[in-house]
C-alpha cells in the first residue's frame, strides 16, 4: 500500500444531550454481558445514557469498519485500561479509541496506528489553576498570553492534545505529563528526553465540533505519513 492510499483516520461523534434512557434501552442488546453489567453499575442516569452510547456508538463503528455484526465483538482491557477489540480469539485488525464527555460521545478507528482521542464541552466549569499542575512551562507560558475571552477553550486545547497523546499511548495518567508538551498552533507534540521517541513521527489534529465541543485525536504514523482526520457526526437514529 502507498502512503496516499492509506486511509485517514476517521472519527465518529454523536450528541447525548437529548437522549433518555429509553432512546438507549434497545442499544443494551447489542452490547455484551460486560458492558451492560458496566452500565447497571452506574448510579447516574447521565453517565449511565453516555456509556452505553459510547458503546453503541464503537460497535456501529467497528462493524461498519470491518463487516462484522455489532455485536461481534468482544473487549479486552489491556495495559492501563486502553481496551482491544478481538473477535473470538482473534485481535481484530482495528485501533480504536472512545471518549466521552457531558453531551457527546466519540469514537475513532484506523487499521494503520494506534490512536487516542479526547472530547471535552468547551462550556464545562475548569478550574483554570490546575493549568500549572498539569501544564508543562512552555504551555502555561503559551495560554497566560491567550485573550481573556479564549482562556477556557485554549486550555481545553491542550488538555484534550494531553490526553490525546497519553491515550494513544495507552499509559494513560501512568504517563508523566511532565515529560512532553504541546505547540498548539498547528498542533505539534515535543518529548523531553525523558521520552525516546521521535517527536516528528506523531499527528495531532483539533477540532471544534457542533459549536461546543473540543476534540482532539493524535496517532504515531509509521513513514511520517499525515494519514488524516475524517470527522461525522452521527444521529442516533443511524447506529443500527
Ligand atoms: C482513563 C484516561 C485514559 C482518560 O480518561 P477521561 O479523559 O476521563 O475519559 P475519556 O472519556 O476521554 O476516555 C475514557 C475511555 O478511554 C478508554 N481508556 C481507558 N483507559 C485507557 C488508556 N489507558 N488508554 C487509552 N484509552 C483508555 C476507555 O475506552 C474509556 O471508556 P470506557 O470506560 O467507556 O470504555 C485517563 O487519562 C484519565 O483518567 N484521565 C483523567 C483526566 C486528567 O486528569 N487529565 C490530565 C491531562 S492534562
Amino acid at each position: 500500500m502507498t502512503p496516499a492510499s492509506i486511509p485517514p483516520v476517521r472519527l465518529w461523534a454523536m450528541p447525548t444531550a437529548e437522549l433518555t434512557e429509553d432512546d438507549v434501552a434497545a442499544w443494551l442488546d447489542v452490547l455484551d454481558d460486560t458492558e451492560r453489567s458496566r452500565v447497571a453499575r452506574l448510579a447516574i442516569p447521565r453517565t449511565r445514557i453516555e456509556y452505553a452510547s459510547a458503546h453503541a456508538l464503537t460497535r456501529a463503528m467497528l462493524s461498519a469498519a470491518s463487516g462484522e455484526a455489532p455485536t461481534a465483538f468482544r473487549y479486552e482491557i489491556g495495559f492501563k485500561g486502553k481496551p482491544r477489540a478481538f473477535i473470538g480469539d482473534r485481535p481484530l485488525d482495528l485501533h480504536f479509541n472512545i471518549s466521552h464527555t457531558d453531551g457527546l460521545v466519540a469514537v475513532a478507528v484506523s487499521r494503520h496506528c494506534e490512536l487516542g482521542i479526547d472530547v471535552e464541552a468547551v462550556d464545562r466549569s475548569v478550574d483554570l489553576a490546575v493549568a500549572d499542575r498539569y501544564f508543562f512551562g512552555a504551555e502555561a507560558d503559551w495560554l497566560a498570553v491567550q485573550p481573556r475571552d479564549r482562556q477556557l477553550e485554549s486550555f481545553l486545547r491542550l488538555w484534550t492534545l494531553k490526553e490525546a497523546y497519553i491515550k494513544a499511548t495507552g499509559r494513560g495518567l501512568s504517563q508523566p505529563l511532565d515529560e512532553f508538551w504541546f505547540d498548539v498552533d498547528p498542533p505539534r507534540i515535543r518529548f523531553t528526553p525523558a521520552i525516546d521517541d521521535d517527536e516528528r513521527a506523531w499527528r495531532f489534529h483539533q477540532r471544534v465540533l457542533a459549536d461546543r465541543f473540543m476534540v482532539s485525536a493524535g496517532w504515531r504514523s509509521a513513514g511520517g505519513v499525515d494519514l488524516g482526520l475524517v470527522v461525522e457526526m452521527k444521529r442516533s437514529a443511524e447506529l443500527f
